[in-house]
């Protein structure tokens, strides 16, 4: 999965094109609408007005083309240091439109060392690379990726020790034969951003749910590929090609937060957008648009409606606003 999304000579991340637009592989809630970077910047305010620290910095992780991170700044009311992380080259070209060239990189590594402020990721986690563990007996075995005849094939082998160790905490209910996948890489990036984090929040969003929803509903895993906005062929088929997915398991997240002494708040995307605002904001464009369907100009009408239209599917209970919210906060001042 690594080498399939980060192989600088072929991965579908490092390849060319930018991938999270209209135009590409899938489209995330800043790319639907403007309105998901403008309600997030009320979460920033909030969350900087926590932090005594005056250099304070927004780091947006795997920040894609800046359709977050554009309107967020451009509606911030606190002034802030903005960074962005990025693995595509593609997207990097695209942030530094957005941002300052010398603030776009693509590694945690090159952030001002320890800092407080805000931390970003909005489907990032998903494509984090994990390991794959089948449960046997009382035990686990993993599926390595070998080469038979030319063609890549899953291969069994002994389950290694910290890959036991994590389905056993977090892949369980899974029934003989179920599949789980070992999401090691999205805890060691949590706990890598936490290290550097002095004082403030992480905001995770991404489809996924807790260890128990996710293992009642889909025991042959989570694993899957997309392709111009479609489901795409197995992941071991066109490696490179496709954007390779998991669900994210909230729950090993939230464990690890907590074991760092950091508090934690977990939601759903409707109920964070909502409460920073969103619906009161959709009101409001629903009165302008009557104002305007009365003795208003008809194009400035049709704009409304789109804005509104598309900022309601970033509330849809069974589609993006029921992605999860994880929040995890640490060494806060209140003011
Ligand atoms: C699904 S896209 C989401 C882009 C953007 N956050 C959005 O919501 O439109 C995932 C992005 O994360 C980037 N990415 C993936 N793994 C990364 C990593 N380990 N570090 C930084 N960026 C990463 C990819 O290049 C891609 O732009």
């Amino acid at each position: 999965m690594a080498a399939a999304l980060y192989d600088p000579a072929g991965g579908f991340f490092t390849s060319r094109s930018l991938r999270s637009v209209k135009d590409g592989d899938f489209l995330t809630s800043p790319e639907v609408s403007p309105l998901f970077g403008q309600t997030l910047a009320k979460f920033v305010d909030d969350e900087l007005l926590a932090v005594s620290d005056r250099g304070a910095v927004l780091v947006e992780v795997g920040a894609g083309s800046g359709s977050l991170l554009g309107p967020l700044l451009a509606t911030l009311a606190t002034p802030v240091e903005a960074w962005a992380v990025e693995a595509s080259p593609a997207a990097r070209q695209a942030l530094r439109g957005v941002l300052p060239p010398d603030r776009v990189t693509d590694s945690l590594d090159r952030l001002p060392g320890r800092f407080s402020g805000v931390v970003i990721a909005n489907e990032l986690v998903d494509n984090l690379p994990v390991a794959l563990a089948v449960r046997k007996g009382e035990g686990w075995e993993e599926r390595w990726v070998g080469v038979r005849g030319g063609t890549l094939v899953l291969v069994p082998v002994e389950a290694r020790p910290e890959v036991a160790d994590w389905a056993d905490r977090f892949g369980l209910p899974a029934p003989e034969g179920g599949l789980v996948e070992v999401q090691l890489a999205a805890g060691e990036w949590l706990r890598s951003v936490l290290e550097r984090l002095a004082a403030g929040a992480v905001l995770v969003i991404d489809y996924g749910d807790t260890a128990e929803n996710l293992e009642r509903r889909r025991v042959d895993g989570t694993l899957r590929t997309y392709r111009a906005h479609h489901l795409g062929p197995d992941p071991l088929d066109e490696p490179g090609e496709t954007d390779i997915t998991v669900d994210v398991n909230f729950s090993a997240l939230i464990a690890l937060a907590e074991q760092t002494g950091a508090a934690v708040e977990y939601d759903r995307q409707e109920g964070l957008l909502g409460a920073l605002g969103l619906r009161e904001r959709l009101r409001q464009l629903r009165y302008r648009e009557l104002a305007l369907a009365r003795d208003g100009d008809p194009m400035e009408r049709l704009k409304i409606r789109s804005l509104r239209t598309e900022a309601e599917t970033l509330l849809h209970p069974r589609g993006l606003g029921d992605f999860r919210v994880l929040v995890v906060r640490r060494g806060q001042t209140l003011a």
